[in-house]
């Protein structure tokens, strides 16, 4: 649940993407937040209010002039207990409206009443959003404080292809949820490694291990959600890249390795969280191994270690490691994080085994061992921002 309590009015204008805003609605309730929708007379066309309630637990206004509000002041309440006003989709007319400041309907006089912050999801044609006029009204939004989430490229429901879909319902999900994350590393660089390596055997095989990557990747969003600019090199995962995230796709240590060495100096923070194999094939088979043999010998040699590498460059960037433990995890743990040169390690014990959503972590800097609570992926790795950004400043 990582909008638990949040008070959200979803503004609907009328466009075809208008059917998208009910499975928005799903979603932002399914994270815990309280959604009041709002329609425009025009949204009505597209779907019936009765959907909205039925999705939103909640009565669905359209109308300035609706007796259900005894003060008559449903453009001033519906709002005032709100953390922001979304508006998914939000038409080529009602951004011109908002942008000269109209309150000709109820969700109009509502944006205008606001005190809270807006984030706008435009949807229409391409040539509608390409148009010179929208652009204005857009950027007029945008000096006036006003967060336009997308257009996306793509598709559209009148056949042509180009700007002005609006964004998908997880992906305004993922927006909602970032905009209410604090801006702890705005303007920080953040470089980060997550998931296994494979070392090749030869060209079908190889040594790998189980590391899900879904500790990196929660700490990549987690970093991009607090402003970062974030690339996150992996290995191989099958996981989706976090939304803002670049990603450079790498598969064995030595590619890695490289992958992040010629981005770390220009980072202002590195987090290895790879589970990087220790060895390699020395030397990997050209053609598939076949099995004659009763008995086989690969040799391995030593992979460089990649945060000990990155710390050790003359201006390094604040570097964070991961040890995972099976026994004595202080030991091993505040050992890891003098032998390496870091200023924090994040350890945690493999009680659990590899790929779960939830994770125990105890945090060792020079001060000592930190413990954090048990929590979700996603909320650990907030806790480790917020530890990264306190120690960075
Ligand atoms: O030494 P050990 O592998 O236990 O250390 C774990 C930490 O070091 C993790 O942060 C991991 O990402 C990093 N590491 C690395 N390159 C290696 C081995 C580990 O960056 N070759």
């Amino acid at each position: 649940m990582e909008l638990l309590g949040k008070k959200i009015v979803l503004g609907i204008t009328g466009g075809i993407a208008a059917y998208k805003a009910a499975e928005l609605t799903r979603l932002l309730l399914k994270q815990g937040a309280e959604v009041q929708v709002v329609m425009t007379e025009a949204a009505t066309h597209f779907v019936g209010p009765v959907t909205f309630q039925a999705l939103s637990g909640k009565p669905v206004f359209t109308d300035q002039w609706d007796a259900r509000m005894a003060n008559n002041m449903a453009h001033i309440d519906l709002s005032r207990e709100a953390d922001l006003i979304l508006v998914a989709p939000a038409s080529a007319d009602f951004l011109a409206r908002v942008a000269q400041g109209q309150a000709g309907d109820l969700l109009t006089t509502l944006v205008l009443a606001r005190d809270c912050p807006l984030l706008v999801a435009p949807a229409m044609n391409r040539q509608m959003w390409e148009n010179p006029a929208t652009q204005r009204n857009a950027a007029t939004l945008a000096a006036d404080g006003i967060a336009i989430l997308g257009p996306g490229c793509g598709e559209q429901a009148c056949g042509e292809t180009g700007d002005g879909r609006m964004l998908e319902p997880a992906e305004l999900l993922e927006e909602i949820i970032a905009f209410f994350q604090p801006k702890v590393l705005a303007g920080r660089k953040v470089l980060l490694t997550a998931g296994p390596t494979f070392e090749a055997l030869d060209p079908v095989r190889g040594i790998t291990n189980l590391s899900s990557g879904k500790m990196g990747y929660a700490l990549a969003r987690a970093c991009r959600q607090a402003g970062a600019e974030v690339l996150l090199v992996s290995g191989p995962t099958g996981l989706p890249c976090p939304r803002g995230v670049v990603r450079v796709d790498v598969t064995a240590a030595l590619e890695m390795h490289q992958a992040v060495l010629a981005k770390a100096a220009a980072s202002d923070v590195f987090i290895g969280v790879a589970a990087v194999a220790d060895y390699r094939p020395a030397t990997p088979a050209e053609r598939k191994i076949k099995k004659s043999a009763a008995t086989m010998q690969v040799d391995l040699v030593k992979n460089p270690d990649i945060l000990a590498d990155v710390a050790a460059l003359p201006k390094p960037p604040y570097c964070v490691g991961f040890a995972a433990e099976s026994h004595d995890l202080p030991t091993y743990a505040e050992g890891k994080r003098v032998n390496k040169k870091l200023p924090l390690v994040v350890g945690n014990l493999i009680t659990d085994g590899f790929g779960g959503d939830h994770n125990t972590v105890v945090l060792f800097d020079a001060a000592g061992a930190h413990p954090l609570p048990t929590a979700s992926k996603a909320e650990v790795a907030r806790a480790i921002v917020a530890a990264i950004a306190e120690r960075l400043a």
